[in-house]
C-alpha cells in the first residue's frame, strides 16, 4: 500500500491487508523544515567514534567549565559521562533563555476544569519561581547539595518549578507519581533518605477535587517506621490562599509552600556549577522484587542526552507548541516535559486532567486553543480516544506536524487511527522505546529521516548500538524473524548512573546476564540489558515485544508482579498470591490477581475487595486487578513452585498446554472454569 492507499482504507480493512513491509513516509512539508535530515549522523554517532560523538549532545547547552574525560570506565559499569565538566541543569533550563526569549512561554498550564483559565509561564516568571523556590528550600528547608528531597505533587506549574530550584541548588529530587498512595510514597521517602517532603492540598481529576494531603501522614508514618525521619513537609495549595484539603496540619511539622515562599519574593541564588557527574535525580522504578529501584540520573549525561534527542527526534523548533499528555511523575514528563523542552528554550504545554473529560474532545480543544503543533502521548491514551470519541479530532481545528507514542508497544489499527484521525495524515509519528533507567530515547525513527512501519519502534538512535541475545549470549541477527532479549552493546549519557544505595542490585539486574568478564573496566565487555524481548526486521527496525521480567507494563507504567502480590499477601485470609498480565483492550495489560486461603476462611466478595483495597492502598489506583480469583489452590509443580504461566493461559483464553508434571493437576481445570466458565 502506498501513503494515499493507506488513508483512504478503512481501519478495519487496514488491520487485515497490513504488511510487515509497508512503510508510511514522512509528508515533505515535514521534511523540508525538519532538525535532523542529515544521514551522516548515523556514521557520525557510529562505534568507530564512540564516545567523542556524544559531544554534538552535550554542545546543545551550556558548561561553565568543559570535560577533559568523555566516558570514565574505571567503576564499570557505572558509567561517568563528561567527567570534569561543570553545569547546572537549572541555568540550562532558565537562565540562559533569559536573554533572548525572556517574555516566551516557557510553560502553558491548563488546568482541568474549562472555566479555568490556562496560565502562561513566561522565561521570565520561571526564572523569578525558580529564584524564590530555590531560596526557600535553602534557608526555609536547610537543602543544600547531594540532599534529597521528595516532592509527591499532581500536575501543578509549582512541580516543574520545584525541580528546577532543586536543580539549581543540586539537591536531588525524587518526584513520586500523585496517583501513588502514602505508602508507597513513605517507602521512596525512606529509601532515598529524604528529610523533606513536598505535597500538595488537592488537584482535580475527572471533575472531581481529589484530596491529596492525607497521603502526607501515611507517608511520614512509613518512613519513620523505617527509620526515616521528615522533619518539613511544605505543602503548595491548589488555590493559594485557600486550603481544600480535610486532612488538618501538623503544626511544626507541615508548612503552607505557598505562604512561605512569599517571605523570600526577590531573593536570587545563584545556580551552583555541578560536577558533571552530580545526581540530578532519582526515579523509583518496579523490579522484579518488592522494593522499587531508585534510579539515579546524573546531571551532565542526562541532560545532553534529553536535549539532543528533544531536538532531534522531538523536532522542537522555538516558535513550536509542543504538548506532551504524559504525567511529569514518570519518566517521560521529566525528561519531555521539563529537562528537554526547556533545556532548548520551547513551550511546553501541561495539562492537569484526563483527556475525556469533560468529553472525549477535550485533548483537541486544548490542542486548537492553544495552537499545538507537536503532541505527545501513549498508546493507552491513544487507545481510550479513539474509544471515547473517534471522530471528535476531525471536529477541531489544529494541525498537528509531529506525534509521538511511548511506553507499550502500539497495535499497528491503533497506530492508522492516530495517524489518519488525530494525525489528519499530516503528522510524522515517531514511536519511541526506552525505559526510567535510560534516561532518553533508544529506539525510534528520526522523523525527517525515516519512513514510519506501525508498530514498530524503528531503528536505533544515533549512538545507540543494540544487540539482540538469545538466552545463551549467542546475537540473533537481523531479519531472521526470531525474538531475543535486547541490549545495548554501549554506554550512552542519559543511562542511569546506578540505583541509589544498592549498587549490586544495579550490575545484577542490568548488566550481569551478559557481562562478558565482571573484572573489566572496558565498557565492550558490559552489554546493558533492558528486561525486553524483540524482534529486528532486515531493514534494522526493531519490534518491541514487551517485558521478559515479572514485571507488569499496564498502561504504559511498570509494575513488579511482587509488589503486587506482596500487598495481597497483607490481607489476613490470604494464604497465597499470584499475579498474571491479562490483556486489555484499553490499558494494553492488566493484572489478574489470583488468591488461596488460609484454613478456616471461606472465599466471599467481602475477601476479594479486601484484596483490591489492600492493592489501592499499599501502591495506588493504578495498580488495582481486573479480576481477583479466588481459587481453592494455586497450580504448582513438584516442588511446591506457584505456575503462572498456567494461570496467564487461563486469564488470556489461551492453550494451557502440558500439565501433567503439576503436583495438583487437577485444579487446573477447576481454575480454567472458574475464570472461563463452562466449555
Ligand atoms: C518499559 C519501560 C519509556 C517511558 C515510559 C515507560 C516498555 C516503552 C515502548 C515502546 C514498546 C515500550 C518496555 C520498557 N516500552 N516504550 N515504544 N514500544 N514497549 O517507562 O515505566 O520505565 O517502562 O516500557 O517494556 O522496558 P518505564
Amino acid at each position: 500500500m502506498d501513503d494515499q492507499e493507506i488513508l483512504e482504507t478503512s481501519e478495519a480493512e487496514i488491520a487485515v491487508h497490513w504488511k510487515e513491509e509497508d512503510y508510511i513516509h514522512p509528508s515533505n512539508t515535514f521534511i523540508a523544515q525538519a532538525n535532523m535530515t542529515d544521514p551522516t549522523i548515523y556514521d557520525r554517532f557510529s562505534l568507530d567514534n564512540f564516545p567523542e560523538c556524544f559531544k554534538e549532545y552535550a554542545d546543545l547547552l551550556d558548561w561553565y567549565q568543559y570535560w577533559h574525560t568523555t566516558l570514565d570506565t574505571s567503576d564499570a559499569p557505572c558509567w561517568k559521562w563528561f567527567v570534569g565538566g561543570k553545569i547546572n541543569a537549572s541555568h540550562n533550563c532558565v537562565d540562559r533563555h533569559l536573554t533572548q526569549h525572556k517574555n516566551k512561554a516557557a510553560l502553558i498550564y491548563v488546568p482541568e476544569p474549562e472555566n479555568e483559565a490556562h496560565a502562561v509561564v513566561t522565561y521570565q516568571e520561571l526564572y523569578i519561581r525558580v529564584n524564590e523556590t530555590a531560596a526557600m528550600l535553602r534557608d526555609f528547608a536547610g537543602l543544600k547539595a547531594g540532599d534529597r528531597v521528595t516532592i509527591h505533587m499532581p500536575m501543578v506549574p509549582e512541580l516543574p518549578v520545584v525541580m528546577l530550584a532543586c536543580a539549581r541548588l543540586g539537591v536531588i529530587h525524587s518526584v513520586v507519581f500523585a496517583g501513588f498512595s502514602g505508602q508507597a510514597c513513605g517507602e521512596r521517602i525512606a529509601d532515598s533518605g529524604s528529610r523533606v517532603l513536598i505535597s500538595m492540598d488537592a488537584y482535580y481529576r475527572s471533575g472531581n477535587l481529589l484530596e491529596h494531603k492525607d497521603k502526607v501522614d501515611a507517608a511520614v508514618a512509613v518512613a519513620a517506621a523505617e527509620g526515616q525521619t521528615v522533619d518539613k513537609v511544605l505543602v503548595y495549595r491548589r488555590y493559594p490562599g485557600q486550603y481544600s484539603a480535610k486532612t488538618p496540619m501538623v503544626e511544626g511539622r507541615d508548612y503552607f509552600a505557598d505562604e512561605i515562599v512569599s517571605d523570600y519574593a526577590g531573593s536570587r541564588v545563584d545556580p551552583v556549577p555541578l560536577p558533571a557527574e552530580h545526581p540530578l535525580f532519582l526515579m523509583y522504578t518496579s523490579g522484579t522484587t518488592g522494593r522499587p529501584k531508585g534510579c539515579q540520573h546524573g546531571v551532565g549525561g542526562y541532560l545532553s542526552y534529553v536535549a539532543g534527542t528533544s531536538k532531534f527526534v522531538q523536532d522542537i523548533h522555538p516558535e513550536d507548541v509542543y504538548w506532551c499528555m504524559a504525567d511529569i511523575g514518570w519518566i517521560t514528563g521529566h525528561s519531555y516535559i521539563v529537562y528537554g523542552p526547556l533545556s532548548l528554550g520551547a513551550t511546553s504545554v501541561m495539562f492537569e486532567g484526563v483527556p475525556t473529560y469533560p468529553d472525549a474532545g477535550r485533548a483537541w480543544r486544548i490542542a486548537e486553543r492553544l495552537d499545538v503543533n507537536i503532541f505527545h502521548t501513549a498508546p493507552t491514551t491513544i487507545r481510550m480516544l479513539r474509544k471515547a470519541g473517534p471522530d471528535e479530532p476531525a471536529k477541531y481545528n489544529y494541525h498537528f506536524k509531529h506525534m509521538t507514542t511511548v511506553g507499550e508497544p502500539i497495535e499497528p489499527e491503533v497506530w492508522l487511527w492516530y495517524h489518519k484521525v488525530v494525525g489528519k495524515g499530516e503528522a510524522a509519528i515517531v514511536d519511541t522505546w526506552w525505559q526510567t533507567e535510560t534516561g532518553g530515547f533508544l529506539c525510534s525513527t528520526m522523523p525527517g529521516l525515516h519512513p514510519m512501519k506501525p508498530g514498530s519502534a524503528g531503528p536505533a538512535m544515533p549512538g545507540i548500538h543494540p544487540v539482540i541475545y538469545d538466552e545463551d549470549g549467542n546475537e540473533v541477527p537481523p531479519g531472521t524473524q526470531k525474538a531475543g532479549n535486547i541490549c545495548i552493546r554501549n554506554p550512552w549519557p542519559g543511562i542511569f548512573q546506578t540505583i541509589w544505595g544498592d549498587r549490586d542490585r544495579f550490575v545484577r539486574t542490568y548488566f550481569e546476564k551478559y557481562c562478558k568478564n565482571p573484572e573489566s573496566k572496558d565498557w565492550r565487555d558490559w552489554p546493558y540489558f533492558p528486561g525486553d524481548g524483540a524482534l529486528q526486521a532486515a531493514d534494522g527496525y526493531f519490534r518491541i515485544l514487551g517485558r521478559v521480567d515479572d514485571v507488569i507494563n499496564v498502561a504504559g507504567h511498570r509494575l513488579g508482579t511482587k509488589e503486587l502480590e506482596s500487598a495481597a499477601l497483607t490481607v489476613e485470609e490470604i494464604a497465597e498470591a499470584a499475579v498474571v498480565p491479562v490483556a486489555d483492550d484499553l490499558r494494553g495489560r492488566v493484572p489478574d490477581m489470583y488468591v488461596s486461603l488460609k484454613p478456616g476462611f471461606d472465599a466471599s466478595e467481602e475477601v476479594s475487595n479486601k484484596v483490591t483495597r489492600s492493592i489501592e492502598t499499599i501502591i495506588g489506583k493504578i495498580a488495582r486487578p481486573k479480576h481477583v480469583y479466588i481459587v481453592p489452590d494455586m497450580p504448582k509443580t513438584r516442588s511446591g513452585k506457584i505456575m503462572r504461566r498456567v494461570l496467564s493461559a487461563i486469564s488470556n483464553t489461551m492453550e494451557i498446554g502440558d500439565v501433567t508434571t503439576l503436583a495438583n493437576p487437577e485444579v487446573v481445570e477447576e481454575v480454567r472454569v472458574m475464570v472461563q466458565g463452562e466449555g
